[in-house]
């Protein structure tokens, strides 16, 4: 609801008069709200047993017991109905002749087509003056004596206008329910009834049958009095009245028995996974619950996940900071953590990867799995344990596949979804809807995959399946390492050779993974090839720490005077080494140590001094190997001395962001002065003063510009680093413990 006709309806309220007719729990506790908060001139409580109504005064529940309802409606601009979903009907024969005109008349039943029934056949229709409503919230305890002012706060409470409802009624509604605190939203009867079903009715009906089953065994004595914290957890709602909800059950009895139907049948699968010993159908089932409670659980108290992460704006407020110190272990490769998933879940056997990035990409490409029916043990502490289904055991997922901000993900998935049996939708976050994939759909497609993209090759993509793809020779003509894996994946499930040619280097974690779990990849100079049809057998893949991580602590302990600090375990593949190269052509004071290979993956120790650092005109062959630390990279230019040229460096403006401009855009609010270039930038050395950047919902600009402020003369405000989490989920964290200084604020 707009917030002016909002706070036009609260300014409203204030005169008027709100009655309810049926003062329980849920009436009781509303009026009790508005009197309590002084936001309506005057509460009228009306039941059948007028004690109660009179209790409603002794307990402040309200300001009037009326004697009928005549009384209670004639006198209300604002009538609420709290009577059982069955009594609807009579109780509105019984109001309509009462109401005055201009008055609301609303409801708080748990069903809400039934209601809308019963307005009809009252009224002939439903009148413009009626908002039905129900408030999300309630307790196994009954009655005026239950009333509790606090019941609504930061409880949903969700309104069925129907297309003719009028505005003013409906404005009421929302202000009213607003000043106790609940969040109001409106759907359609429909879904509402549907939704209700599923997520109240149907676990009030179990819990019922459950506890009565129970109840009937001859040792139920024993069964309740051992009953320990899953059982009451699981049956608590089973002391709800019992009445209201046969009511609530007759009432909305369509909607029930479609997902009880469901449910039924479901329950009967597991029961067949237990009596055969199926551990992969029961641990399929127990992991899938386990991950959606876990995302629902994130979702209801309104922290992040997959795809409700950049939602908030989350602002790091980064400051000076003292030298850096200390050894530590930076998140997991992002590249390397979703691959070990793909192929893992493509394997035949068990995958067990250790040092996975529980970042919000890498668990957007798990999630998917799940969804496409691989069972996915974890992550617990970067441990993960894949059971593989073999490359053609995938199911088709029950909807599209969101993976959030995930490029990487987005392009691989495409190349091995061309080769399935089924149809897949791609979808992700508003950075990833602008990204291009026609890179990948446009070779696919001369493999013989189908596959849709949105305006302008962008995602959505929809991936047809059942094609029978054919491998073909690909010049690929920029030097990315997503597209070539991409082709490769999909090579597997081809016809023939695929192979792929690139005009420089980039990261060949997948070439080494396949390698690894027994599918050959052959390399000759500049191009990789497999031939279609193989399998891969599961494997261990200890994921090293991620360079791209690595190298924002990298350039903070160069820039920061006095630092020395060690970073462990850090991934050392050839492909991505750039950064170090870069940095040491610059004055970096970087060594390397304990240097060893792990699953077909070079890793090492890497030790940074602080160092002067002068600008270089950087080698263009360093490009792809540096590709994703240029934001950090850039700051390494501002604080060194003379002038740092980027070139042959096009592939950033398509990026989580156009990393080019975003990162000129922000040192120029911090008074640096760059010139921006199609392909790269000019950096002069200078100094930078304190201000506010925005990282435009690019995780590495946002980190970036935390490490600018070791040397800015003010601090830097960075607008919009929820995104941080998609790579590196504690990164504030050790960047504090290593003596930067970041902190974290907004509505995060
Ligand atoms: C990645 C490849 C690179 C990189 C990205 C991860 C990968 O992208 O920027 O963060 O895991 O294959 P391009 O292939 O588009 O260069």
């Amino acid at each position: 609801m707009a917030s002016d006709s909002l706070s036009l309806a609260m300014q409203e309220l204030k005169g008027l008069t709100v009655s309810v007719v049926g003062l329980g729990l849920i009436g009781g506790s509303l009026t009790k709200c508005l009197r309590e908060q002084g936001v309506v001139s005057k509460t009228v409580g009306y039941t059948l047993d007028s004690n109660h109504a009179k209790l409603g005064i002794e307990l402040g529940a309200v300001d009037v017991a009326a004697e009928t309802i005549a009384e209670a409606v004639s006198g209300a601009d604002i009538i609420v109905l709290a009577v059982p979903v069955q009594a609807f009907e009579s109780v509105l024969q019984e109001v309509k002749p009462f109401i005055k005109p201009g008055a609301v008349l609303t409801d708080v039943g748990s069903v809400k087509g039934n209601f809308v029934s019963a307005v009809e056949s009252v009224f002939g229709d439903v009148p413009e003056f009626v908002v039905p409503g129900h408030p999300i919230a309630g307790s196994e305890k009954s009655g005026v004596t239950a009333a509790n002012s606090s019941l609504y706060q930061n409880h949903k409470v969700i309104l069925t206008p129907l297309t003719h409802t009028d505005e003013r009624a409906l404005s009421l509604v929302d202000a009213m329910w607003s000043a106790c605190g609940a969040n109001v939203l409106q759907m359609s009867v429909e879904k509402h009834d549907e939704v209700l079903a599923a997520t109240s009715h149907l676990p009030h009906l179990i819990a019922f049958s459950l506890v009565d089953t129970l109840a009937g065994n001859p040792d139920n004595e024993d069964i309740f009095r051992y009953a320990a914290g899953g059982f009451r957890d699981f049956t608590r709602i089973a002391a709800s009245d019992p009445r209201m909800w046969h009511d609530i059950f007759l009432a909305n009895k369509e909607a029930v028995l479609n997902v009880l139907d469901r449910f039924s049948v479901d329950l009967q699968k597991l029961r067949t996974a237990v009596a055969d010993d199926q551990s992969q159908e029961m641990l399929g089932v127990f992991t899938r619950a386990r991950a959606a409670r876990e995302h629902f659980s994130k979702v209801l108290s309104g922290q992040s996940y997959v795809n409700a992460m950049n939602t908030n704006n989350v602002i790091f407020n980064a400051g000076a900071g003292s030298a850096l110190s200390g050894a530590i272990r930076v998140a997991g490769d992002k590249s390397i953590s979703h691959r070990s998933i793909m192929l893992g879940a493509l394997a035949e056997g068990v995958t067990e990867v250790e040092g996975f990035l529980e970042g919000e990409d890498s668990l957007a490409t798990l999630q998917a799995f799940r969804d496409m029916g691989v069972v996915i043990e974890g992550p617990n502490n970067g441990r993960v344990k894949i059971h593989g289904v073999g490359l053609n055991g995938l199911q088709a997922p029950p909807g599209p596949i969101y993976l959030g901000n995930s490029g990487t993900g987005m392009r691989l998935f495409a190349g091995l979804l061309a080769g399935q049996s089924f149809d897949t939708e791609l979808t992700g976050d508003e950075s990833l809807t602008k990204r291009p994939m026609e890179r990948v759909a446009k070779p696919l497609r001369e493999m013989g995959a189908v596959i849709e993209t949105a305006e302008g090759g962008r995602p959505p993509m929809l991936i047809k399946g059942g094609q029978a793809l054919c491998g073909m020779h690909y010049d690929m003509p920029m030097a990315s390492a997503q597209v070539k894996s991409c082709l490769l994946l999909a090579g597997m499930y081809a016809e023939g050779d695929t192979s792929v040619t690139e005009p420089a280097p980039t990261r060949d974690h997948t070439e080494r993974m396949l390698n690894g779990f027994g599918y050959s990849v052959e390399r000759s100079g500049a191009t990789a090839k497999l031939a279609g049809g193989g399998s891969m057998q599961a494997g261990k893949i200890d994921v090293p720490a991620d360079i791209s991580s690595a190298a924002f602590f990298m350039v903070a302990a160069s820039i920061a005077e006095r630092s020395d600090l060690t970073l462990e375990h850090v991934g050392l593949n050839p492909t991505r080494v750039g950064v170090i190269n870069i940095l040491r052509q610059m004055g970096a004071d970087i060594t390397v140590s304990n240097e060893k290979t792990v699953g077909g993956e070079p890793v090492g120790d890497i030790r940074i001094k602080s160092a002067p650092l002068k600008g270089i005109k950087i080698p263009e062959d360093q490009v792809p190997l540096a590709i994703d630390e240029f934001p950090v990279l850039f700051i390494a230019a501002v604080c060194a001395e003379g002038e740092t040229v980027l070139s042959g460096a096009e592939e950033l403006r398509v990026k989580e962001s156009d990393r080019i401009q975003v990162m000129a855009d922000g040192l120029a609010q911090l008074g640096v002065r760059t010139e921006v270039k199609p392909d790269g930038i000019v950096i002069q050395g200078a100094k930078m003063h304190g201000g506010t950047v925005h990282s435009h919902g690019d995780h590495r600009i946002a980190m970036a510009f935390s490490v600018a402020a070791l040397r800015a003369e003010g601090e830097i405000v960075i607008n919009d680093c929820a995104n941080v989490a998609t790579s590196f989920p504690n990164f504030v964290e050790l960047a504090n413990r290593v003596g930067m200084n970041v902190k974290v604020n907004g509505d995060a």
